[in-house]
C-alpha cells in the first residue's frame, strides 16, 4: 500500500448538499468555496436552479442542463483538505439526478430553512440517504429571519425524517433579535458587531456557560434563556459520537445564516473534523477498499455536449480505489471493453482542467462517444460491477412513436443515448415491441423531443398510456406461478435497458391485488433488490 496514496485518500471528503428549493443550497455552496479561496466573490457560482414561474417552459432545462455541467462538481482546498462538493438539483423533475448523484458522495449537508422547517424534497432525499446509511450534517439556515422555535424545529427534523439529532450548536435570539450563536461543539459565542448585522465578531471561548460574561455579552435574558435551553439539550439529546454519525445513527445539527456568514465556518470545521474519508464500495463479487492499488470506479452521470455538432459527453466518474491515471488501459466492465483517455478533467471551483492522476473520493471527467451508460464500472481488469446505482420507478409514461419514418435509425440511437444519459427509463413492451418512454417529470417528454430533433435530426410523437407505477418483477421465471402471473399479465409486462423485467401497473390497488394472488411474484419500486 503506498503512503502517498493513503495520504491522498485521507485528504479528501467528497460530499453533496441537499435541500428543497430555496433553503440557501446555492448561497451555502458559495459561502463554503470563498472560505476556500476557491472564489473570490459571492454571486460567482451561477444560479443553477430553476426561477420560479418558469416550470413550465422546457428551455429552462436547457438552460439549466449547459449551467449544471460547470456546477456539477466544485472542488477546493481548506486546512489541508480536498473537499469535493457533488450538485444535486432540489427541483423534483431532477430527482433521479440527485438520487444517483447521491451514490457518489461519502456524506452530506441538510440545509433547511427556519422558518418553512422540514419540506417535501428534503423529505424524499434524507430518506433515500438513511437507506444507504450516509453521514447527515444538518444546517438549519436563515436565523436572520423570523422562524420557528430551535427546539420545535429539531422535534420536526426528528420526526419527519427520522433522524436523531443532536445539536452542536444554538442560536441566540432569532429574527431582528438574532444575535449570535452558541457553538456547544466548540464551546465559544459568535456575535453580530454592527448594527446592521452584516460583520460578524471573533469568536469568543466561553469554558463555563455559568460564566457572567455571557450576560455582559448578550444581556441577562438571552444568557438565562441560553443556559436553560444548554441544560436542557444535555438532559434530552445524545452526546455527540463520531462513529455514530459515520454509520448513520447520529446527525448533529447546526444553526446559522449562509446570507450573513453566520456558523458557516463553524460547519466547515466540524465538517472536516467529522466527516468520513472516501469510503469502500460494495460489488457484485467483494468490497473495493479505496487504498487498494488498483484503480476502480463508477459512473454516476453523463453530460451531453451542448453544441449539438459535436457528439461527445462527459461522464461523471467516482474514484473507489487506487490511482487513475491518464492514458492508461482500463476496463470497461459492461462491454468488457478496453479503454484509455488521453484527456480526463479533473474539477476546481469555475474550471476543468486535463489531470494527469487522480485520487479516491475525486470525480474524473472523462470524453467519451456514447460507450458509457450510468452505473457503468471501470476497472484496472478485474471483472466486477459496483451495486447501489438503481433506477427508481418513473412517475410519468407515454408511448414514443417515430414519426419520421425516413430516420428510424436516427431515432434509435437518440433514445439509446438519452436513456444511458438517465434522462428518462425506456421499457419495451414484451406482447409487441411498443416503446414507452418514463420520466420522473412531465417536462422531460419536450426535452427529449426537442434533443431528438436537434441532436440528432430524428423526430417522435407521443401517446398517453396510463400507468400508475413502474415495479421490476423478482420471481421464479419456471414455476407455475410465475407463469400464471405472466399470462394474466402480459399485456403490461415490459422489458428495461438491462432486460430486467418491469410490470407496468394501472394503479396502487392493482398492485395490492397482484401481490395478494402472486404472493412468490415480488413487485419492487427500485430496479436493485437484493434477491430473497
Ligand atoms: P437554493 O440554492 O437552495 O435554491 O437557495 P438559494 O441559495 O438560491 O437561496 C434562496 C433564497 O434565500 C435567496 O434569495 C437567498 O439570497 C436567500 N437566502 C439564503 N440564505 C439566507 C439566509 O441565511 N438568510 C436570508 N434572509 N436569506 C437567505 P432570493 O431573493 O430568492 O434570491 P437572490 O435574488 O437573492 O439570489
Amino acid at each position: 500500500m503506498s503512503t502517498q496514496l493513503l495520504k491522498e485518500i485521507n485528504k479528501r471528503k467528497t460530499f453533496g448538499i441537499i435541500a428543497h428549493p430555496d433553503a440557501g443550497k446555492t448561497t451555502l455552496t458559495e459561502k463554503l468555496l470563498l472560505f476556500g479561496g476557491a472564489i473570490q466573490e459571492a454571486g460567482a457560482v451561477k444560479n443553477n436552479k430553476i426561477k420560479k414561474g418558469a416550470t413550465s417552459d422546457f428551455m429552462e432545462i436547457e438552460r439549466q442542463r449547459g449551467i449544471s455541467v460547470a456546477t456539477s462538481v466544485l472542488a477546493f482546498e481548506y486546512k489541508g483538505f480536498k473537499i469535493n462538493i457533488l450538485d444535486t438539483p432540489g427541483h423534483k423533475d431532477f430527482a433521479e439526478d440527485t438520487y444517483r448523484t447521491l451514490t457518489a458522495v461519502d456524506s452530506v449537508i441538510v440545509v433547511i430553512d427556519v422558518a418553512k422547517g422540514v419540506e417535501e424534497q428534503t423529505e424524499k432525499l434524507v430518506e433515500v440517504c438513511r437507506m444507504r446509511n450516509i453521514p447527515m450534517l444538518v444546517f438549519i439556515n436563515k436565523l436572520d429571519r423570523e422562524g420557528k422555535d430551535a427546539f420545535d424545529l429539531l422535534d420536526e427534523v426528528e420526526q419527519k425524517l427520522g433522524l436523531k439529532v443532536t445539536p452542536l450548536s444554538l442560536p441566540i435570539g432569532m429574527g431582528s433579535q438574532f444575535k449570535g450563536i452558541y457553538n456547544i461543539w466548540e464551546k465559544n459565542i459568535q456575535l453580530f458587531v454592527d448594527e446592521n448585522k452584516q460583520k460578524v465578531g471573533e469568536a469568543i471561548k466561553i469554558e463555563d456557560v455559568n460564566d457572567p460574561q455571557i450576560d455582559q455579552l448578550v444581556g441577562a435574558q438571552f444568557a438565562s434563556n441560553l443556559r436553560d435551553e444548554l441544560e436542557l439539550i444535555e438532559s434530552v439529546y445524545p452526546k455527540f459520537d463520531r462513529d455514530a454519525y459515520v454509520k448513520g445513527d447520529l446527525q448533529p445539527v447546526f444553526f446559522g445564516s449562509a446570507l450573513n456568514n453566520f456558523g458557516v465556518r463553524e460547519l466547515l470545521d466540524a465538517f472536516i473534523q467529522f466527516a468520513p474519508m472516501p469510503q469502500p464500495k460494495e460489488t457484485d463479487v467483494r468490497i473495493v477498499k479505496p487504498e487498494e492499488e488498483k484503480f476502480s470506479g463508477f459512473v454516476f452521470k453523463i453530460h451531453a455536449n451542448m453544441d449539438p455538432k459535436h457528439r461527445d459527453r462527459l461522464a461523471f466518474v467516482k474514484i473507489v480505489s487506487g490511482t487513475f491515471k491518464r492514458n492508461e488501459n482500463y476496463l470497461l466492465v459492461r462491454e468488457n471493453k478496453k479503454m484509455k483517455f488521453s484527456s480526463p478533467n479533473a474539477f476546481f471551483a469555475d474550471k476543468k482542467e486535463v489531470v494527469d492522476e487522480s485520487f479516491p473520493g475525486d470525480i474524473v471527467g472523462l470524453h467519451d462517444t456514447g460507450s458509457f451508460r450510468i452505473g457503468d464500472t471501470l476497472t484496472s481488469g478485474e471483472k466486477m460491477n459496483f451495486t447501489g446505482i438503481p433506477s427508481f420507478s418513473p412517475e410519468h409514461f407515454r408511448f414514443i412513436n417515430n414519426a419520421d419514418p425516413l430516420k428510424a435509425k436516427q431515432l434509435t440511437k437518440g433514445i439509446d443515448q438519452l436513456m444511458d444519459e438517465g434522462v428518462a427509463q425506456l421499457f419495451t413492451m414484451e406482447m409487441n415491441g411498443r416503446k414507452i418512454i418514463g420520466t420522473v417529470g412531465a417536462l422531460q417528454f419536450e426535452v427529449i423531443q426537442y434533443r431528438l430533433e436537434h441532436e440528432y435530426g430524428a423526430k417522435c410523437s407521443y401517446e398517453p398510456i396510463h400507468i400508475h407505477k413502474a415495479c421490476w418483477v423478482e420471481a421464479d421465471e419456471k414455476s407455475e406461478e410465475f407463469k400464471e402471473f405472466a399470462k394474466l399479465k402480459q399485456r403490461f409486462l415490459a422489458r428495461d435497458k438491462k432486460n430486467q423485467l418491469v410490470f407496468l401497473a394501472d394503479s396502487s390497488f392493482t398492485i395490492t391485488m397482484t401481490q395478494e394472488k402472486f404472493p412468490n411474484v415480488k413487485l419492487h419500486f427500485i430496479s436493485e433488490f437484493r434477491r430473497s
